[in-house]
């Protein structure tokens, strides 16, 4: 390139490649996990310092959930961590989780995908402090995780549509527009809602006779209408109850299944059978499940801080996931909506952590 004297041509050379150098670095020096930094845009990557946690290190994993133990051959998919394109997550450090949270409360909200997500939650905390005492307890539909040295509860409220399902008359009665089963939310530092698989239940696990909007009740109507409503409904609760000082409220985001192959460009398959490893890269095929708008339409008009915990695409990657017959049901069902702890979960619950510094 020469000798850079004065303002000669070399000089320019020079003076461009360095420029091109310094911002290069500079985009390439990754932060932990910080606001700006899209936690939910990456890919799968294998690492073997994962999972998080053994299975046999947490004894309390219900049946459904405890794949290796019920016979799954294949390990390759707990040894994946989600790696953000812009950034690095901070590895779960579940001592500090407790150490922050020390004299508070956690409540999950919502289904058995909620289920799922606080299962992980107390496994990731009780496998890093594995002598430090818990209990569990039940208290009607609550489930209550208890570090007591941390004196840090980890709470399950199971309320599958969110908004209230009534004994009338007529029969049973989903009221999209009442909201009475809040009452066990109040007082808790940290809360995590989901709902959503219920809402296209038919048939006889259908747990409902008639659909209430307002004064009308009716024997049913758009689903998705209906988990519109209700999520405004919650939404209208957040507002006039949750004092941001004090809570934190997140929103667990939409759990995808993987009943069709054709959406991962695999169309042979009819389920998460035999799915070893995830999708490659950042994007699924298939998109995303249309509740996943619906929810961010509804999150957008929420004045109080609700942190979405955005884990719809990450999971949808994740075909691999899934319990499939090594679950509940066994040799004769197919689960390919749960997921697998050691597992996706896990990763839920990471960013999760990266979310409450
Ligand atoms: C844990 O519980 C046992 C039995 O109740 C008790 O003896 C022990 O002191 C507890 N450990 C701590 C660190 O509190
Ligand atoms: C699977 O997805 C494809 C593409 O959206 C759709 O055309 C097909 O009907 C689906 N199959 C089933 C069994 O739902």
């Amino acid at each position: 390139m020469g000798k850079c004297v004065g303002w000669s041509l070399s000089c320019w050379v020079l003076f461009f490649i360095v420029g091109v150098a310094v911002v290069g670095a500079a985009a390439k020096v990754k932060g932990t996990a910080e606001e700006q930094c899209d936690l939910y845009t990456g890919s799968w990557v294998l690492d073997e310092s994962y999972p998080l946690y053994q299975p046999a290190t947490c004894p309390f994993i219900e049946r459904e959930f405890r794949c290796i133990p019920n016979g799954r051959p294949d390990l390759i998919y707990t040894h994946y961590r989600w790696q953000p394109l812009a950034c690095d997550l901070l590895r779960f450090n579940g001592r500090d989780f407790l150490e922050r949270m020390r004299g508070k409360s956690i409540m999950f909200v919502g289904d058995s995908l909620s289920r799922n997500q606080w299962q992980s939650l107390t496994c990731l905390l009780h496998s890093a402090v594995p002598n430090s005492n818990y209990t569990q307890a039940r208290v009607g539909d609550v489930s209550i995780f208890t570090f007591t040295e941390y004196k840090v509860k980890v709470m399950l409220d199971r309320s599958v549509y969110l908004v209230d399902v009534v004994k009338e008359d007529i029969g049973r009665v989903l009221k999209l527009d009442s909201i009475q089963g809040s009452k066990l939310w109040n007082g808790i530092d940290m809360l995590i809602f989901n709902t959503w698989h219920w809402w296209n239940r038919r048939g006889p696990t259908q747990p409902w006779d008639y659909i209430q909007v307002g004064d009308k009740v009716m024997k049913d109507m758009d689903r998705m209408k209906a988990f519109e409503i209700a999520l405004t409904t919650w939404a209208a609760w957040v507002d006039a109850n949750v004092d941001p000082a004090k809570v934190r409220v997140f929103f667990q985001g939409i759990s995808p299944s993987h009943y069709n192959g054709t959406l991962w460009n695999e169309p042979s398959a009819k389920s998460c059978i035999r799915e070893t490893t995830p999708v490659t890269g950042s994007t699924y095929p298939g998109g995303l499940p249309p509740a996943v708008e619906v929810l961010k339409r509804v999150l957008s008009t929420i004045k109080k801080p609700v942190t979405l915990l955005d884990i719809t695409t990450l999971s949808l990657l994740r075909k691999d996931g899934h319990p499939s017959i090594y679950g509940l049901i066994g040799a004769k069902g197919m689960d390919c909506s749960h997921w697998c702890l050691s597992g996706v979960p896990d990763a839920w619950n990471e960013i999760l952590y990266n979310n409450i510094g």
